[in-house]
């Protein structure tokens, strides 16, 4: 901690928790008040997946629709980007504005400056409201907005995991279209929860890096079952 720099600080959107960046020696950690880390750019290997996964599974299209939510350090939206095409539109929603300018300052360099990319749109909000307001309009929806359907940061988020904020989801995507979580652990409720909204659902564990540390969960959910 000693040899950290503080480069920001912003309250969580209806909470009182404040979060902060730091830049380490190597790395960059944002960092809940009592010390908790939430991120850094040290691990990034099942951020990576939450966006190559489903993209890669949209195949043939110069021009898929992706939403990310939200942009943590940018290295799903950045992922996403790369497995693409060159016509595509991909959003990043991020509730906390501080967060999107982190990553337009010196964040931005550890996931290759995503928000350049002449593709990507922001929509600074709650990415609960843009799935309300896109219906049909998504190829692919990624979600990493906390930990998972556990143990949430914002308590607001909960809807996201609930069978109303998956119907939401489900209802923004295209027909044929495909939703991703990204959770900490796998969670048995919620993997039937998305089946019981419809979804042929297909569970996968990616490593934190590499081939190394921690099992993150990844859900990929599609409608009619047509994974590749
Ligand atoms: C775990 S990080 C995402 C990490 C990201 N996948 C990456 O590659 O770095 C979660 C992000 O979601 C944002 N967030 C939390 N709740 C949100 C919501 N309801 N709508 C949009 N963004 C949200 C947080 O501020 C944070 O930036």
């Amino acid at each position: 901690m000693r040899h950290w720099l503080k480069l920001g600080e912003a309250i969580i959107p209806g909470t009182n928790q404040v979060i902060s960046l730091f830049q380490g020696k190597d790395d960059f950690f944002i960092k809940l008040s009592g010390g908790q880390e939430l991120m850094s750019t040290r691990k990034h290997g099942s951020e990576d997946a939450l966006g190559t996964l489903p993209c890669k599974r949209i195949l043939g299209s110069r021009s898929t629709r992706v939403l990310i939510g939200g942009m943590g350090m940018g290295f799903t939206l950045a992922a996403a980007l790369k497995s693409v095409g060159p016509d595509s539109e991909v959003t990043v929603a991020e509730i906390i504005p501080e967060v999107v300018e982190w990553n337009r300052g010196p964040l931005g360099e550890r996931s290759g400056r995503p928000l350049d990319d002449p593709r990507t749109r922001v929509y600074r909000g709650d990415v609960a409201n843009l799935l309300r307001e896109s219906p049909g309009y998504f190829d692919v929806i990624a979600l990493d907005v906390d930990n998972g359907p556990e143990g949430l940061t914002v308590d607001s988020n909960n809807w996201l995991y609930s069978t109303v904020g998956i119907v939401a989801a489900q209802e923004a995507l295209k027909p044929k279209g495909i939703l991703a979580y990204w959770s900490a652990g796998p969670d048995q409720a919620f993997h039937d929860r998305l089946r019981q909204s419809g979804f042929l659902v297909e569970e996968v564990r990616v490593h934190a890096h590499g081939s190394k540390g921690a099992l993150h969960t990844i859900w990929l959910a599609t409608i009619d079952g047509k994974m590749d």
